[in-house]
């Protein structure tokens, strides 16, 4: 019987390797690539199927895009973010691995291989997802302590179809939700980046503008009223909002095996959705619900960034997440300025906000509550903090009066 395996195959230097060394190393009788799609540009495709036929490589390339992109709004609903980074690389992890999985069951593979070294976070999201089948996992980058310079050696070795013009660039993470970029003296924590590091996003200038953002249950449905589906609304914001230089990050990123790596991520959509979202739900929750939820949200998205959004705590927060944003239902208005989307406009038929009640000029607008009935408030406000502030008074007062001595009380007995 011949023993095939799939492997996560992007075309860039480390999954090129992984194909010879699968049947030699391994000894596997074919290799099957898989490449998901969740919005990567055109050219990564162009050139991972380049590198495929060069090799000889079959490879199934697996539309992903709907599925991330719902996952994507589901991280909006939960104000998803990891330190900064609106969790891109993250997300799209298991959805691929999902993807990559059914595949190898689909073609009667024994094993699961991807690239990726023993440093990052990616072999723990992939293989989380993958350690759930029968099937052997395999990482020979990491397993056979593989360096880039040996696998530059041995790609050349082998004459293996390696693109010259990758060698030395940045290490890129490009989909849907965010771009990602590392390496090179970007690793160095102090290097300033210029302009050429950016490719979604144009430094800001003077320029601003205004778009409004419909949501229907905490998930953005419409762009300046017209709908679109979650792809749509993405790209288009994504461009939209990248125009004005807005979702640019430098994070110094706590990885999970402890590690602490220099990332710069743009992500204009990412950041134009979650704060238009945080604006509303500002409108429409009472400040328990949101107090509570930042708990929530924070251990959504630290699940989202380990890769786990498909355990039993999820599903838990994401029950209490779509109670509450049953009634994030409202329109926002965001105005691209300077780099940032600011929220400058929101409405929502679900408003907690009462003008009236907020308002010095009504009399009686909240049933039986009139303005004077503060004043019982008002007396108690603080009472517990001028008590305590009494009592030390008190205590230091009678300190004194004792001579001083006071202190040494304890050995006087
Ligand atoms: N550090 C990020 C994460 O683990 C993104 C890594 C992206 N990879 C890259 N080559 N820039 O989620």
């Amino acid at each position: 019987m011949t023993e095939k395996v799939a492997l996560a195959f992007s075309g860039g230097l480390d999954t090129t390797v992984c194909v010879p060394l699968l049947e030699e190393e391994y000894g596997y009788d074919e290799v099957i690539g898989v490449t998901v799609d969740v919005g990567q540009p055109e050219g990564e495709f162009a050139e991972a199927e380049e590198t495929a036929e060069a090799l000889g490589l079959e490879v199934h390339v697996v539309d992903a895009k709907d599925e991330f992109a719902d996952l994507c709004l589901d991280a909006v609903r939960a104000n998803a973010t990891y330190q900064g980074y609106p969790l891109g690389t993250a997300l799209a992890r298991p959805v691929i691995a999902q993807a990559i999985l059914d595949v190898a069951i689909e073609e009667g593979c024994t094993g699961l291989a991807h690239g990726c070294t023993g440093k990052g976070n990616d072999q723990l999201r992939f293989e989380a997802v993958w350690r759930d089948s029968d099937m052997e996992v395999i990482a020979p980058v990491r397993e056979l302590g593989l360096t880039r310079e040996w696998e530059k050696e041995y790609a050349a070795e082998k004459d293996l179809p390696v693109e010259a013009g990758n060698e030395g660039d940045w290490s890129i993470d490009t989909n849907l939700w965010s771009r990602s970029v590392e390496g090179k003296e970007l690793e160095e924590p102090g290097y300033v980046p210029g302009e050429e590091i950016y490719e979604w996003t144009t430094a800001p200038s003077g320029d601003t503008e205004e778009v409004e953002i419909t949501f229907e249950e905490g998930y953005p449905t419409a762009l300046n009223g017209e709908a679109m589906d979650p792809v749509e609304l993405i790209e288009t914001l994504n461009e939209k909002a990248g125009a004005y230089g807005v979702g640019r990050t430098d994070v110094m990123e706590d990885r999970m095996l402890g590690l602490k790596v220099r990332e710069n991520y743009e992500h204009p959509a990412a950041t134009t959705l979650l704060n238009a979202h945080e604006g509303l739900e500002a409108l429409v929750l009472t400040k328990d619900e949101r107090s509570f939820k930042n708990y929530v949200d924070q251990e959504w998205a630290e699940k989202g960034y380990q890769g786990l959004v498909n355990g039993p705590l999820v599903q838990a927060l994401e029950a209490f997440v779509a109670e509450t944003n049953e009634r994030v239902t409202g329109t926002v208005t965001v105005r691209f300025e300077g780099g940032q989307a600011r929220v400058v406009g929101r409405e929502s038929p679900y408003a907690v906000y009462s003008a009236e009640a907020a308002s010095f000029n009504t009399e009686d607008v909240t049933g039986d509550i009139e303005q004077a009935d503060a004043t019982g408030v008002a007396k108690y406000h603080g009472f517990q903090e001028r008590l305590a502030n009494r009592a030390m008074e008190r205590a230091k007062a009678e300190a004194v009066t004792d001579g001083g001595d006071s202190d040494t009380g304890a050995n006087e007995e």
